[in-house]
């Protein structure tokens, strides 16, 4: 409540005018009877037709201007609400990128996203709806009490003792059913989190015949995550940081997620500004994690991380996370129209922006053919789109972000050959001048990078060019040849199939 007092205050000129409106079209509700009145005691018992149209012009007056002043309470009071219904998604958005992970994982995803989504709709109705309850409904009545009270003065202790007890029985009402209320509320949240939740992890949890478990869950209250503290935490004056070059280094980093388990050890390597270098390795080795730590979702353990020859830890969060452009492993895409998920966090892009981004990224072929287009809403949270088409909506999102690093988790192992082909060309198109860090799975999508390190227990075990590590003949020959192998068996097969 006192959250969305502060959001209304940034806009109370709106605010107010709406409020104006509303005051007036209430006063137009009540001059009516008054009206009413003359034309029966004056105009009807005096048969007197001259001024029965004259009052009822008069009333079609009032009539017109309440219509006026509703029209023009409904444009402000939904300008407002809008507004600030904006305001706080954004807001929440910014305050879901620095929460840390310890944090998200508390939460959850679909905590999260229902509470981005269904509870601005909720905080936006109750704009609405406290206006009319808090300002109409009590000008309309004390209004009404004034009026009888100047007309016929005989009746008003009757008329103010019944609105008193009305009074009193509408708030004692309150008083029990308030409190019952609220917690049908947090009830339902529970449910709805863990409904969620259930659906989308449906086969895991059956997997895992977890489902008791899953039951016993339940969700935090509403709002409390823009309480939420994040961590790592800035440093006392950690320097502002405006679109980096995005020279990157790495000196003896080591990491552990948990004490006495390094994760990463002593890893040493130099990304210059403006190139794209591949990480690859086996599943576990690491490769991840050096993506938490460029983005300082985690913190190192031991040595340095530095961009633009400053430590990462100097520099303001807000700015670092801007500065990267991430395209994460497991795809968040949410319960939005498809151009709402590709200007995520960038409410201000236009249509076209979006379009352009989508093109980049190869994906408005697919989207083209979705039902409503851009406009198809993502019901399941884009667990209707294939893996694939996840990835490219994501990339998307990250050509619109326009950030000067540029981050890749990939998650096209399961992909098939065209769209492995789509993503590596949108990949091309867009690391084009910006640094980039890509996980990758398929060797084929990193051959042309400028730096290919193979991560194994997380330690680097072979860096080089795509060239330089085939005539080594190490592991990452033997993976390539492997991948390509198949590739070339599976070429073969489906030319057979063909014939
Ligand atoms: N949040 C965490 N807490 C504890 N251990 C973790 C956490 N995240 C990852 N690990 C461990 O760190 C190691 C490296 O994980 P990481 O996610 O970096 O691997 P990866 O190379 O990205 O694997 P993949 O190819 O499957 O994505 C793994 O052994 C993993 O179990
Ligand atoms: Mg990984």
């Amino acid at each position: 409540m006192k959250l969305i007092l502060t959001y209304i205050r940034k806009h109370l000129g709106i605010f107010l005018l709406s409020t104006f409106f509303l005051a007036s079209e209430a006063l137009c509700d009540l001059l009516q009877p008054t009206f009413m009145s003359y034309i029966v005691d004056d105009g009807v018992r005096n048969a007197d037709i001259g001024r029965i149209l004259f009052y009822g012009l008069i009333m079609t007056g009032i009539a017109l201007c309440g219509a006026f002043c509703a029209v023009m309470r409904n444009r402000f009071a939904s300008r407002t609400s809008q507004t600030v219904g904006k305001e706080l998604r954004r807001d929440m958005y910014r305050s879901v990128q620095r929460l840390s992970m310890e944090n998200i994982d508390r939460l959850q995803p679909a905590s999260i996203i229902t509470r981005i989504t269904n509870d601005v709709t909720q905080v936006q109705e109750f704009i609405n709806s406290m206006m009319r309850m808090m300002v109409k409904a009590p000008l309309t009545c004390i209004g009404a009490i004034v009026l009888i009270t100047i007309q016929t003065p005989v009746q008003a202790p009757v008329i103010v003792a019944i609105v008193f007890a009305a009074a009193l029985l509408i708030f004692g009402n309150m008083k029990i059913a308030y409190p019952r209320f609220g917690r049908v509320q947090s009830k339902l949240d529970r449910l709805n989190g863990v409904t969620r939740e259930y659906l989308s992890a449906v086969r895991v949890v059956k997997a895992f015949r977890a489902e008791k478990e899953e039951a016993k869950k339940f969700e935090e209250a509403s709002f409390e995550m823009l309480d939420e503290q994040s961590e790592p935490e800035d440093r006392k004056n950690a320097a502002p940081l405006v679109r980096p070059r995005g020279d990157i280094e790495l000196r003896h980093v080591s990491f552990c997620y948990l004490p006495g388990q390094p994760v990463l050890k002593d890893i040493s390597v130099k990304i210059p500004a403006g190139t794209q270098t591949a990480i690859v390795g086996t599943t576990g080795s690491g490769k991840t994690t050096v993506i938490n730590l460029l983005t300082r979702f985690y913190d190192v353990s031991e040595g340095c991380i530095f961009l633009d020859g400053h430590d990462l830890r100097d520099y303001r969060m807000e700015d670092l996370r801007e500065a990267f452009g991430v395209v994460l492993q497991d795809t968040a895409l949410f319960a939005a129209t498809v151009s709402e998920n590709i200007c995520y966090g960038h409410p201000e892009a236009g249509q076209e922006q979006i379009r352009q981004a989508a093109k980049t990224a190869g994906a408005d072929g697919f989207i083209e053919r979705l039902p409503q287009g851009y406009h198809t809403v993502l019901e399941q949270g884009g667990m209707e789109l294939s893996q694939g088409e996840r990835q490219l909506l994501t990339i998307a999102r990250a050509v619109l972000a326009d950030a000067p690093i540029l981050i890749l988790d990939e998650a096209t192992s399961s992909v098939d050959t065209v769209t492995e082909q789509r993503i590596r060309r949108a990949l091309l198109e867009i690391c084009k001048d910006r640094t980039s860090v890509i996980i990758a799975h398929r060797l084929s999508t990193i051959r042309d990078s400028d730096l290919i390190l193979l991560l194994e227990n997380g330690e680097i075990a072979e860096q080089g060019t795509h060239e330089e590590l085939m005539n080594l003949d190490g592991r990452y020959a033997q993976m390539y040849k492997m991948q390509t192998g198949t590739y070339e068996k599976a070429a073969k097969a489906a030319e057979r199939e063909g014939a």
